[in-house]
């Protein structure tokens, strides 16, 4: 079937049509991590709060203080109950967590029976890119610096919905991507007409994710096409593009030259700086490895 690509211009609305007459219902977010969103939202809420939300999730508190007390956060004390793991890292660490253990559960989604679609991969993957956006967000002054995370965290939030709605097509392109290392979306609008960017935008709407957010995930890859949020979309972009370079998930291409990566441009990051930048965000997945 041939499908007219959508273009940049193209209205978001009609994107949307063109997905949900193809891709069917679009899931719904886990519960426990709209509850965290909206706690970490709300001035009034507190720690303790937060705290009862994360302790009706064994799993999740567990999690938590894997975290806290990882080569990542170098404390001195071992962190042992979750109010101390949210006085120790703040409202904002605690909530990316959150965020990571959900997007874990979406990624989970995309598993069909019978396919293998390399969910630890893609995992690997979005958690390399929140640490790194995380590190760019410090290195370029943007002070919003676990937002960074969390778009890095779930900018590819709309593959594992294309997994799930097309799981024989899906395993084809993911297994062009690791087999000869073509880019992702180009296969996506190949084959769709529109990327997992397009989708992971609309889930995002629906979530009613931050502006921001939607904005990141969907330029993706095409930063500078940012409707608003250009600098944070850049550091979405580069910190993908810095995954695919360290072959941190499928897609992987160790020749990558981030320099002239169009978010390199915007950012104002010359080669040494990359190189500096990357040194640390290696280091820094490498230690959340070791947790
Ligand atoms: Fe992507
Ligand atoms: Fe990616």
């Amino acid at each position: 079937m041939t499908i007219t690509a959508p273009s940049a211009t193209m209205p978001l609305a009609h994107v949307l049509k063109l997905i949900a007459s193809r891709a069917g219902d679009l899931p719904p977010m886990p519960a426990l991590a709209v509850q965290a969103l909206h706690l970490t939202k709300d001035a009034k809420a507190s720690a303790r709060d937060l705290q009862r939300v994360i302790e009706r999730d064994q799993a999740l508190a567990a999690r938590i203080l894997r975290i806290v007390n990882s080569p990542m956060f170098a404390l001195k004390a071992k962190v042992s109950t979750v109010s101390h793991a949210v006085a120790v890292l703040g409202m904002d660490a605690v909530r990316s967590i959150i965020m990571s253990a959900s997007v874990q559960q979406i990624l989970q989604t995309g598993v069909v029976k019978g396919h293998d679609l390399g969910t630890k991969l893609l995992f690997e993957h979005s958690w390399g890119a929140g640490v790194a956006a995380r590190i760019l967000a410090e290195r370029t002054g943007y002070s919003g610096r676990e937002e960074a995370f969390l778009c890095g965290l779930m900018h590819d939030i709309g593959k594992p919905i294309l997994m799930k709605n097309f799981p024989e097509r899906y395993a084809g392109i993911m297994a062009e991507v690791y087999g000869r290392g073509t880019a992702f979306h180009t296969l996506e609008m190949q084959m769709f007409g529109f990327s997992h960017a397009h989708v992971g935008a609309l889930v995002a709407e629906k979530w009613n994710f931050p502006k921001q957010l939607i904005d990141a995930i969907g330029a993706h890859h095409d930063p500078l096409a940012a409707e608003e949020y250009t600098h944070l979309t850049c550091l979405a972009s580069l910190a993908n593009a810095m995954m695919v370079k360290m072959e941190i998930g499928f897609e992987k291409n160790r020749d990558l030259e981030l320099q002239a990566h169009p978010a390199a441009g915007f950012l104002n990051l010359g080669p040494t700086v990359l190189d500096e930048i990357s040194g640390a965000v290696g280091l820094a997945v490498a230690a959340h490895a070791e947790a």
